[in-house]
């Protein structure tokens, strides 16, 4: 299951990503927040967060205007990888490399058929397995 989450700036397109899971039979739940009224960031970080650690999601996915305080609070949960990328290749790089849980986005940066492509590019890599990311992967841990 993938969970989902998002602000205000975020809302339009995590609409866009519900459709392209929907298509591609990919289960998700939607943490909110459910439409464009302002809320805060954090929260919704959180609880995107809190639902992998619970290992109730696999992924997670946060968007909000920029991408970047959105994963800046995700961060900050131990045990949370969270990517913010704009591009494939960093997608699949995160997931190579940083075996990234969580894949944020700006809302405000990034059109509909590039996001799409960048998640279904982040969901379908596998993290690489290799000795050398494993060991950097600790150390980001022992923070
Ligand atoms: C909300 O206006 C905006 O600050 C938020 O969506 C995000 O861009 C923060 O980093």
């Amino acid at each position: 299951m993938i969970a989902l989450g998002c602000d205000q700036g975020g809302f339009e397109l995590k609409q866009e990503v519900i459709k392209y899971l929907q298509e591609n039979q990919i289960a998700y739940k939607d943490y909110g927040s459910y439409d464009t009224s302002s809320v805060d960031y954090p929260i919704y970080a959180r609880k995107v967060a809190h639902a992998i650690l619970d290992g109730e999601a696999e992924k997670g996915i946060l968007i909000c205007g920029t991408g970047i305080g959105i994963s800046i609070a995700a961060n900050k949960i131990k045990g949370i990888r969270a990517a913010l990328c704009s591009d494939c290749f960093s997608a699949q790089a995160t997931r190579e490399h940083n075996d990234a849980n969580i894949l944020c986005m700006g809302g405000r940066v990034v059109g509909p058929g590039l996001a799409v492509k960048i998640v279904d590019t982040f969901l379908h890599t596998e993290f690489s397995n290799a000795e050398r990311h494993m060991r950097r992967i600790r150390l980001i841990e022992e923070e």
